[in-house]
């Protein structure tokens, strides 16, 4: 059975599938005739994605159990590990997990017998960020076929761009990086330019957060960074006339981008944190339907839509 763990392991047809899905939550509501519990064991800090999959839970009916790690057994070094099975064994049926490891869930997957969701591996891997991400530009341009597309920021430190751009590239659009030095990663396979050629080429432009808790050191670089490799109120001026701007937040205002950009007309910012609670209530019926965990005939259309947006 599959853990959903990457992007990169979900077909075109299946990534295409789960917008349809999301987008049909987006307008109904919905009566889960089961009791369903759902555990999200978070070993990072997060606003969004945690608050994100606990309201897809809750809309899809599910009971969400409580856990923090600063008020659980963690802080008497239990692992992730034994977290995680404590959990199977008291009968939880889903297990949402970011941790620091970049591959936490290696021993996890052959020894979990009910389905994990990947909210964060270390800097390799955020699949439910980069799906929210692909239908926020997917509702703009109805296609990803040769989409110019950037990421810029602190590529190195960031899950984001790593999830993203491969299945950016899977889906047909062309792919850049532009980074300051010390931020590139160059084992990933894409070219880099300037953020002047970023802002008169691209479709879209992704910014990423300067991932300052994963560094060693400030950068000598990051007293100009805004000026010199961010998103100034003068280059969004020189962006195309259709191009969006999206970060998966949170924002360090005035460090990747002007603050007064954060909301202006082009940002998709907000537009992609509710997209997030579509597409992971989608993820998640998806994945229990494939376990045999939830049938379809337990999730009832409530008989009016609860949502006109
Ligand atoms: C990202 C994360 O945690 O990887 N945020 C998020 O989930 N929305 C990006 C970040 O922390 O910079």
């Amino acid at each position: 059975m599959r853990h959903f763990i990457s992007a990169n392991q979900l077909t075109v047809e299946e990534i295409m599938r789960l917008f349809e899905t999301a987008d049909w939550y987006r307008g109904t509501g919905l009566e889960l005739k089961q009791q369903l519990f759902a555990a999200n064991l978070f070993f990072e800090p997060s606003t969004r994605t945690k608050s994100s999959f606990i309201i897809a839970q809750r809309k899809l009916g599910m009971e969400v159990l409580d856990f923090h790690t600063e008020t659980s057994s963690v802080k008497k070094g239990e692992s992730l590990y034994d977290t995680a099975k404590t959990f199977e064994s008291i009968g939880a049926n889903l297990l949402v997990v970011r941790h620091q490891s970049d591959s936490w869930f290696e021993k996890l997957k052959g020894n979990i017998s009910i389905p994990m969701i990947n909210a964060g591996a270390g800097t390799a891997e955020h699949p439910t960020q980069c799906l929210l991400d692909l239908m926020t530009i997917y509702q703009e341009y109805r296609t990803f076929n040769d989409l110019k597309i950037v990421i810029v920021g602190d590529i190195k430190h960031s899950r984001v761009a790593q999830s993203n751009a491969y299945a950016l590239k899977a889906l047909g659009a062309k792919v850049f990086f532009s980074a300051a030095p010390g931020f590139e990663a160059y084992q990933l396979d894409f070219p880099y330019i300037s953020i002047e050629e970023a802002v008169n080429r691209c479709d879209a432009i992704m910014l990423l957060r300067t991932q300052h808790e994963r560094h060693d050191q400030r950068s000598a670089f990051m007293t100009d960074y805004l000026e010199n490799y961010g998103l100034t109120k003068g280059r969004e001026k020189q962006m195309k006339k259709h191009a969006i701007i999206l970060h998966p937040a949170p924002i360090n205002r005035g460090v990747e981008i002007d603050s007064d950009l954060v909301e202006c007309e082009r940002s998709r910012i907000f537009k992609q944190m509710e997209n997030g609670v579509y597409i992971r209530m989608a993820i998640i019926t998806n994945i229990l339907q494939e376990w045999g965990i939830m049938n379809e005939n337990t999730i009832e259309k409530c008989k009016t839509a609860i949502s006109s947006r």
